[in-house]
């Protein structure tokens, strides 16, 4: 048996949430790779929303097995309002939840840090969702992180009183007021609820379940373009969020990589800085945003928003392997009369159709138009009724990444979903 991995194909916010609850059903475990409270996975079902940050997007299943694995960070603060909340809603979470020994903490001074670096940084910051998320990867990379296997340890405070000495020392060169206990009491005290949980060594579960034949479903979080290695540098997020980085933040190996689900919107938006080629400014991005509700599930801000851009798709399915992709949202796109897609970029007067090391010099998208479909895509259910408009915009894009668009969302619910043969 096979992982399969869900994952964001653009820069995160693509509808991981709604397509993980959705392939849930077929899958007995779920687990995170990577990533960690900056992530905001929205569910909607039978009247309920519900935005995930660090739980698996396969919680609200019974029967379903999740699993946070090494690869992630996790704070326990946010970590124990998140499952309160969802036990509220008289989900046994402690049952369906495990979380890998070798997932590291966030810190209340790794988001000190983060807020403190991100000031400096003036008008060059990164746009970071301030959850300490980089500060905790690099002391994860640089050998000094904390892991949740150490909060069985006995001399566990004084490991984190010892990294806490660290990170006030750290933070002497930044001209940031902070008190240094702030936080601290909630999370000695969330400590004490993670202490409940199953901590496992989740990459001997995980390849288990595959010798047991039993199918494993990998979510990401954030998005290609987000990736340390290959997203738009600096303006990325700091842990590997492609397909590899499954394998490494959960322990299996790259032979056992089955199919991988590529998600994107039918548009594109960005919250945070960085570069963003096929970015609108005018009435049509207020538009999208107002239509897609396009604001951050994790920090509310709004979100930026463009056209579909098929350079950076293409990019990140060959990075990815993507197997099947998943198209989000198209109903966002119901009352335009004209509708973009960038198809090549050109920098410095020279056309390209691959994406640079650098894009920070003024890209100038080229794009391909098509005419919108102008009818209600929500109500939808059935593949043949779609408008031959949208059926060409979906044409077009298979055609270019040379991979099926297998699902089609036309709303948030779990019900506004098309799978197509
Ligand atoms: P999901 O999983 C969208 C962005 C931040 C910022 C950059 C770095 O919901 O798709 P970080 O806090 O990771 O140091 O911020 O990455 N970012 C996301 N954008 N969706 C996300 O997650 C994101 N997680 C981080 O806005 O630009
Ligand atoms: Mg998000």
């Amino acid at each position: 048996m096979n992982v399969d991995v869900v994952l964001g194909l653009q820069w995160g916010d693509e509808g991981k949430g709604k397509i993980v609850d959705y392939l849930a059903q077929k899958y007995p475990v779920i687990a995170r790779f990577q990533g960690g409270p900056n992530a905001g996975h929205s569910l909607h079902f039978e009247d309920t929303s519900f935005v995930l940050h660090s739980v698996p997007s396969g919680i609200f299943r019974k029967d379903t097995v999740n699993v946070i694995g090494n690869g992630v960070v996790i704070d326990p603060v946010i970590f124990e309002e998140e499952c309160r909340a969802i036990e509220a809603l008289g989900v046994p979470v402690r049952e369906r939840l495990m979380i890998s020994k070798r997932a590291h903490l966030i810190l209340p001074t790794h988001r000190i840090i983060d807020a403190a670096s991100e000031q400096a940084k003036g008008s060059s910051r990164i746009g970071s969702t301030l959850k300490g998320i980089s500060p905790a990867y690099m002391d994860k990379t640089g050998r000094n992180g904390i892991r949740v296997g150490d909060i069985l340890a006995p001399d566990f405070e004084e490991r984190f009183h010892a990294l806490k000495s660290k990170h006030l020392v750290f933070l002497q060169q930044f001209d940031y007021k902070y008190h240094p206990d702030q936080g601290q009491d909630k999370w000695i005290q969330a400590i004490d609820y993670l202490r409940e949980f199953k901590l496992i060594d989740a990459e001997y579960y995980i390849n288990d379940c595959l010798h047991k034949d039993m199918p494993v479903l990998a979510e990401g979080a954030q998005g290609a373009l987000l990736d340390i290695d290959f997203g738009s540098y600096p303006y990325v997020t700091s842990s590997s969020t492609t397909c590899a980085g499954a394998c490494i933040g959960l322990g299996f190996p790259p032979s056992r990589v089955g199919k991988v689900y590529g998600i994107f919107k039918a548009y594109c938006t960005r919250v945070g800085s960085g570069p963003f080629p096929t970015e609108l400014f005018d009435r049509e991005s207020d538009l999208l945003r107002e239509r897609g509700k396009e604001f951050g599930a994790t920090t509310g801000r709004p979100r930026r928003t463009g056209w579909l851009d098929l350079v950076a798709l293409k990019y990140a399915v060959i990075l990815n392997g993507v197997t099947d992709l998943i198209m989000m949202k198209s109903d966002v796109l119901d009352g335009f009369d004209t509708i973009k897609i960038a198809t090549a970029y050109k920098i410095n007067d020279i056309l390209t159709d691959r994406v640079p090391y650098d894009i920070h010099f003024p890209v100038v998208p080229v794009y391909k138009e098509f005419r919108g479909w102008k009818k209600d895509l929500t109500k939808i259910s059935c593949e043949k009724d779609l408008p031959a408009e949208f059926a060409s915009y979906i044409r077009f894009i298979e055609n270019e990444t040379g991979v099926p668009v297998r699902i089609i969302s036309l709303g948030p619910d779990r019900e506004q979903t098309i799978i197509r043969k």
